[in-house]
Protein backbone atom coordinates (compact mmCIF):
# COMPACT_ATOMS: atom_id res chain seq x y z
CA UNK A 1 0.00 0.00 0.00
CA UNK A 2 1.68 3.49 -1.02
CA UNK A 3 1.84 5.65 2.44
CA UNK A 4 -0.45 8.41 2.50
CA UNK A 5 1.34 11.84 1.08
CA UNK A 6 2.28 14.05 3.77
CA UNK A 7 0.07 16.95 4.66
CA UNK A 8 1.26 20.47 2.65
CA UNK A 9 -1.34 21.68 5.61
CA UNK A 10 0.72 21.29 8.81
CA UNK A 11 -1.86 23.57 10.48
CA UNK A 12 -4.53 21.03 9.45
CA UNK A 13 -3.69 18.48 11.55
CA UNK A 14 -4.64 20.82 15.14
CA UNK A 15 -9.06 20.44 15.34
CA UNK A 16 -11.20 23.33 15.19
CA UNK A 17 -11.49 23.34 18.71
CA UNK A 18 -7.58 23.34 19.05
CA UNK A 19 -7.38 26.45 16.79
CA UNK A 20 -10.08 28.12 18.91
CA UNK A 21 -8.60 27.49 21.64
CA UNK A 22 -5.04 28.74 20.60
CA UNK A 23 -6.63 31.89 19.08
CA UNK A 24 -7.76 33.33 22.29
CA UNK A 25 -4.62 31.68 24.29
CA UNK A 26 -2.38 34.33 21.86
CA UNK A 27 -5.08 37.29 22.68
CA UNK A 28 -4.59 36.84 26.14
CA UNK A 29 -0.58 36.28 26.02
CA UNK A 30 -0.54 39.75 23.79
CA UNK A 31 -1.85 41.47 27.03
CA UNK A 32 1.90 39.90 29.02
CA UNK A 33 3.76 40.06 25.78
CA UNK A 34 6.41 42.94 24.15
CA UNK A 35 4.95 45.76 22.63
CA UNK A 36 5.32 45.03 19.19
CA UNK A 37 3.30 41.72 19.44
CA UNK A 38 1.03 42.10 16.85
CA UNK A 39 -2.09 41.34 18.86
CA UNK A 40 -1.45 43.86 21.11
CA UNK A 41 -2.86 46.40 19.09
CA UNK A 42 -6.53 46.30 16.93
CA UNK A 43 -8.43 48.00 14.10
CA UNK A 44 -11.98 48.58 15.41
CA UNK A 45 -13.85 49.48 12.80
CA UNK A 46 -17.99 50.80 13.20
CA UNK A 47 -20.71 51.92 11.53
CA UNK A 48 -21.69 55.27 11.34
CA UNK A 49 -24.49 57.31 9.87
CA UNK A 50 -22.61 58.19 6.74
CA UNK A 51 -20.66 54.83 6.51
CA UNK A 52 -17.28 53.26 8.45
CA UNK A 53 -15.06 54.74 10.45
CA UNK A 54 -11.82 53.03 11.93
CA UNK A 55 -8.81 53.36 13.95
CA UNK A 56 -6.02 51.83 16.04
CA UNK A 57 -6.90 50.69 19.83
CA UNK A 58 -4.77 49.00 22.41
CA UNK A 59 -5.86 45.56 23.73
CA UNK A 60 -6.50 45.96 27.27
CA UNK A 61 -8.28 43.00 29.13
CA UNK A 62 -9.19 39.24 27.20
CA UNK A 63 -11.83 36.85 28.76
CA UNK A 64 -10.75 33.65 27.40
CA UNK A 65 -13.79 31.91 29.13
CA UNK A 66 -16.39 33.92 28.45
CA UNK A 67 -15.53 35.51 25.22
CA UNK A 68 -14.95 39.34 26.07
CA UNK A 69 -12.30 41.90 25.19
CA UNK A 70 -11.94 45.26 25.84
CA UNK A 71 -10.51 48.75 25.43
CA UNK A 72 -10.13 51.89 26.48
CA UNK A 73 -11.08 55.24 25.02
CA UNK A 74 -11.95 58.87 26.11
CA UNK A 75 -15.24 58.90 26.43
CA UNK A 76 -15.29 62.43 24.46
CA UNK A 77 -13.86 60.55 21.72
CA UNK A 78 -15.94 59.85 18.11
CA UNK A 79 -15.61 56.20 18.18
CA UNK A 80 -18.20 56.16 21.61
CA UNK A 81 -20.71 58.40 20.02
CA UNK A 82 -20.62 55.70 16.74
CA UNK A 83 -20.80 52.85 19.44
CA UNK A 84 -23.63 54.16 21.25
CA UNK A 85 -25.32 54.98 17.78
CA UNK A 86 -24.32 51.41 16.50
CA UNK A 87 -23.17 48.65 19.03
CA UNK A 88 -22.21 46.54 16.54
CA UNK A 89 -18.31 46.40 15.74
CA UNK A 90 -15.67 44.49 13.77
CA UNK A 91 -12.41 43.98 15.80
CA UNK A 92 -9.30 43.13 13.40
CA UNK A 93 -6.29 41.88 14.93
CA UNK A 94 -3.09 41.35 12.38
CA UNK A 95 0.00 39.38 14.04
CA UNK A 96 3.11 39.92 11.44
CA UNK A 97 5.36 37.49 12.91
CA UNK A 98 2.58 34.42 13.18
CA UNK A 99 1.23 35.41 9.91
CA UNK A 100 -2.30 35.51 11.64
CA UNK A 101 -5.19 37.89 11.23
CA UNK A 102 -8.64 37.26 13.86
CA UNK A 103 -11.44 38.87 12.85
CA UNK A 104 -13.67 39.83 15.77
CA UNK A 105 -17.57 40.96 15.12
CA UNK A 106 -18.38 42.31 18.76
CA UNK A 107 -21.40 43.72 20.79
CA UNK A 108 -20.20 46.02 22.88
CA UNK A 109 -21.02 48.17 25.93
CA UNK A 110 -19.98 51.45 27.33
CA UNK A 111 -18.66 51.91 31.02
CA UNK A 112 -17.56 55.23 32.53
CA UNK A 113 -18.88 55.78 35.91
CA UNK A 114 -19.48 51.98 37.18
CA UNK A 115 -17.29 49.44 39.38
CA UNK A 116 -16.27 47.65 36.04
CA UNK A 117 -14.50 50.99 34.77
CA UNK A 118 -13.32 52.00 38.43
CA UNK A 119 -11.33 48.44 38.59
CA UNK A 120 -9.92 49.10 34.89
CA UNK A 121 -8.49 53.22 35.59
CA UNK A 122 -7.21 51.70 38.68
CA UNK A 123 -5.18 48.58 36.92
CA UNK A 124 -3.49 52.02 35.24
CA UNK A 125 -0.64 53.68 35.92
CA UNK A 126 0.10 57.36 35.89
CA UNK A 127 1.80 56.91 31.96
CA UNK A 128 -1.54 55.80 31.14
CA UNK A 129 -3.67 58.13 32.81
CA UNK A 130 -1.84 60.97 31.08
CA UNK A 131 -4.01 60.08 27.88
CA UNK A 132 -7.21 60.98 30.06
CA UNK A 133 -5.78 64.49 31.01
CA UNK A 134 -6.77 66.28 27.78
CA UNK A 135 -8.65 69.85 28.18
CA UNK A 136 -10.02 69.29 24.80
CA UNK A 137 -12.13 66.75 22.89
CA UNK A 138 -10.24 64.00 21.00
CA UNK A 139 -10.56 65.46 17.61
CA UNK A 140 -11.46 69.37 18.11
CA UNK A 141 -9.86 71.79 16.29
CA UNK A 142 -6.63 73.38 17.44
CA UNK A 143 -4.96 76.82 16.54
CA UNK A 144 -2.04 74.82 17.19
CA UNK A 145 -0.41 71.41 17.53
CA UNK A 146 -1.54 70.38 20.83
CA UNK A 147 -0.10 67.30 22.78
CA UNK A 148 -3.15 65.57 24.34
CA UNK A 149 -2.73 66.65 27.50
CA UNK A 150 -1.52 69.88 29.55
CA UNK A 151 1.57 71.33 27.80
CA UNK A 152 3.13 71.99 31.64
CA UNK A 153 3.48 68.08 31.72
CA UNK A 154 5.72 67.88 28.55
CA UNK A 155 7.71 64.38 28.36
CA UNK A 156 6.96 63.94 32.05
CA UNK A 157 4.44 62.10 33.80
CA UNK A 158 1.32 63.65 36.25
CA UNK A 159 1.50 62.75 39.78
CA UNK A 160 -0.95 60.43 40.95
CA UNK A 161 -3.15 63.17 42.20
CA UNK A 162 -2.83 65.16 39.25
CA UNK A 163 -3.58 61.51 36.86
CA UNK A 164 -7.11 61.29 39.04
CA UNK A 165 -8.06 64.59 36.51
CA UNK A 166 -8.50 61.97 33.57
CA UNK A 167 -10.90 59.90 35.47
CA UNK A 168 -13.66 61.52 34.01
CA UNK A 169 -12.56 61.49 30.28
CA UNK A 170 -11.93 57.81 30.61
CA UNK A 171 -14.22 54.97 28.75
CA UNK A 172 -13.86 51.09 28.64
CA UNK A 173 -15.48 49.09 25.93
CA UNK A 174 -16.50 45.97 26.99
CA UNK A 175 -16.93 43.56 23.64
CA UNK A 176 -18.70 40.35 23.58
CA UNK A 177 -17.20 38.00 20.97
CA UNK A 178 -19.94 36.88 18.55
CA UNK A 179 -18.09 35.40 15.57
CA UNK A 180 -14.05 35.00 15.15
CA UNK A 181 -13.00 34.98 11.71
CA UNK A 182 -9.29 32.83 11.89
CA UNK A 183 -6.68 33.61 8.91
CA UNK A 184 -3.26 31.74 9.07
CA UNK A 185 -1.38 32.43 6.38
CA UNK A 186 1.12 30.45 4.66
CA UNK A 187 2.87 28.87 1.34
CA UNK A 188 2.47 25.92 2.48
CA UNK A 189 -1.53 26.18 2.43
CA UNK A 190 -3.71 28.97 4.36
CA UNK A 191 -5.84 28.14 7.17
CA UNK A 192 -9.39 29.86 7.90
CA UNK A 193 -12.04 28.88 9.95
CA UNK A 194 -14.86 30.53 11.79
CA UNK A 195 -16.12 30.47 15.23
CA UNK A 196 -19.50 31.47 15.77
CA UNK A 197 -20.57 32.18 19.76
CA UNK A 198 -23.97 33.80 19.32
CA UNK A 199 -26.73 32.99 19.03
CA UNK A 200 -25.56 29.86 19.49
CA UNK A 201 -21.79 27.95 19.31
CA UNK A 202 -20.73 26.25 16.38
CA UNK A 203 -17.44 26.12 13.86
CA UNK A 204 -16.21 25.73 10.69
CA UNK A 205 -13.78 25.41 8.04
CA UNK A 206 -13.83 28.10 5.42
CA UNK A 207 -12.07 28.20 2.60
CA UNK A 208 -9.74 30.79 1.94
C1 LIG B 1 -0.71 52.28 18.17
C2 LIG B 1 -1.91 53.11 18.53
C3 LIG B 1 -2.65 52.77 19.64
C4 LIG B 1 -3.78 53.52 19.99
N1 LIG B 1 -4.52 53.14 21.07
C5 LIG B 1 -5.64 53.79 21.38
C6 LIG B 1 -6.49 53.34 22.42
O1 LIG B 1 -6.24 52.33 23.09
N2 LIG B 1 -7.62 54.05 22.66
C7 LIG B 1 -7.95 55.16 21.95
O2 LIG B 1 -9.00 55.75 22.21
N3 LIG B 1 -7.19 55.61 20.94
C8 LIG B 1 -6.04 54.95 20.63
N4 LIG B 1 -5.26 55.38 19.59
C9 LIG B 1 -5.67 56.59 18.85
C10 LIG B 1 -6.82 56.23 17.88
O3 LIG B 1 -6.32 55.42 16.83
C11 LIG B 1 -7.53 57.46 17.32
O4 LIG B 1 -6.64 58.25 16.59
C12 LIG B 1 -8.15 58.32 18.42
O5 LIG B 1 -8.64 57.53 19.49
C13 LIG B 1 -9.31 59.15 17.86
O6 LIG B 1 -10.25 58.26 17.32
P1 LIG B 1 -11.78 58.61 17.02
O7 LIG B 1 -11.81 60.08 16.71
O8 LIG B 1 -12.10 57.77 15.86
O9 LIG B 1 -12.57 58.27 18.24
C14 LIG B 1 -4.14 54.65 19.22
C15 LIG B 1 -3.40 54.96 18.07
C16 LIG B 1 -2.31 54.21 17.74
C17 LIG B 1 -1.53 54.60 16.50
Amino acid sequence: MTPPEPSVYPTISLTLTDLEQDSWQKLAAALEGKKDMGFKTMTLACRTANGADARTVVLRQVDVVRKYVWFHTDVRAAKVMQLEAFPDATLLFWDDTQQIQLRLTVETRLHTNDYLADEQWQTLGVGNRKNYLSEHKPGSVQPSPYPGFPTHLGAGLPSLEESENGRDNFAAIECRVLTMDYLHLSRDGQVRARFQYEPDSKMSWLAP
